[in-house]
């Protein structure tokens, strides 16, 4: 089988997944369907399927079945995405470098698009034609996913990230935070491909899950350090709206060399979880490379 080793690669075959569900769809709304297009499928680097891609590629599971949780998974973040930038959340107007979905549509457009590609990702899930071994855990993949999601995942940080805007909170606070808004589904994204390997042992899992949550952490840290150092252009939505919003960041706590630190000991910690598995990381170890220095 041909590995995916590159971001691009993994961007073209996620992004056809996408295509093909979209156009599958009959078209009831027009609208909804081409704000559900422009959510999905204008820009985004594709974090969360090449993570998915890249465990599985280490734990020999079979790239089909990697492309039904990859494609979920990324449903889940557009959705995520619009209604994050809602006036009533974030309310930005600029999300990989176009006007948010709410702008290029309407608000209630914007919010159905989100329930639509949230509901997406779920009925991916099931009618996902899964090898035989991975369709019989249909369930726990369904599991894995809810929560990352929901209540005791990224709904429930953003709903923690709202509640913390505009007054301090401490460290743990932030961290727990973090970890629910972004960290869930970066973890989901490794463990439910680790679901579609029939070699990964408990331990193994075990290993993968702390690995995840490291570099989940790490990602939203440096999302936090990015929205003061790079430019508007860089990141493809609004700089320094963190600040401007009176967020609770890393930075905000610990100042930006102290934010840094804390991103480069979570990435140390990644790499050593990874360093006691029986299988070839490199391509998870650039990942965490990749994310304690992206720019965007
Ligand atoms: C941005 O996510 C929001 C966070 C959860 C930090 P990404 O940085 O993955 O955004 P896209 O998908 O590439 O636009
Ligand atoms: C968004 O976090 C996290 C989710 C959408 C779950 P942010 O609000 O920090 O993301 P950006 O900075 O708008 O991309
Ligand atoms: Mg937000
Ligand atoms: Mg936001
Ligand atoms: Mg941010």
């Amino acid at each position: 089988m041909t590995k995916l080793t590159n971001i691009e690669q993994v961007q073209a075959r996620i992004d056809a997944y996408l295509i093909s569900k979209l156009d599958n769809l009959p078209i009831n709304d027009e609208k909804l369907h081409a704000a559900m297009r422009y959510g999905l499928l204008i820009g985004g680097k594709r974090m969360r399927p090449y993570l998915a891609y890249i465990t599985g590629e280490a734990l020999n599971a079979k790239q089909s079945d990697i492309d039904g949780v990859a494609a979920a998974l990324e449903c889940i973040h557009a959705y995520s995405l619009l209604h994050d930038d809602l006036p009533a959340m974030d309310d930005d107007d600029l999300r990989r470098g176009q006007p948010t979905c709410h702008k290029a549509f309407d608000e209630a457009t914007a919010i159905l698009a989100g329930d639509s590609l949230q509901t997406l990702a779920f009925d991916i899930i099931a009618n996902h034609p899964f090898s035989a071994d991975i369709a019989a855990k249909r369930i726990e993949l369904l599991r894995l996913l809810v929560n990352a999601s929901g209540y005791q995942g990224m709904c429930g940080g953003q709903a923690l990230d709202l509640a913390a805007t505009g007054k301090a909170i401490s460290l743990q606070e932030l961290e727990t935070l973090h970890s629910l808004k972004t960290g869930a589904l970066l973890e989901a994204s490794v463990m439910m491909a680790a679901q579609c390997s029939t070699i990964a042992s408990d331990n193994d899992k075990k290993q993968l899950a702390h690995f995840a949550k490291l570099i989940g952490l790490a990602y939203q840290v440096r999302d936090d350090i990015i929205d003061i150092t790079s430019t508007e252009e860089e990141l493809g939505k609004p700089a320094g709206s963190d600040l401007e919003a009176n967020k609770s960041t890393y930075p905000a706590l610990l100042g930006l060399a102290g934010a840094q630190e804390k991103a480069d000991n979570l990435y140390q910690q990644a790499l050593q979880a990874l360093a006691t598995l029986p299988y070839n990381t490199q391509n998870l170890s650039d990942f965490a490379t990749f994310i304690i220095n992206r720019k965007h």
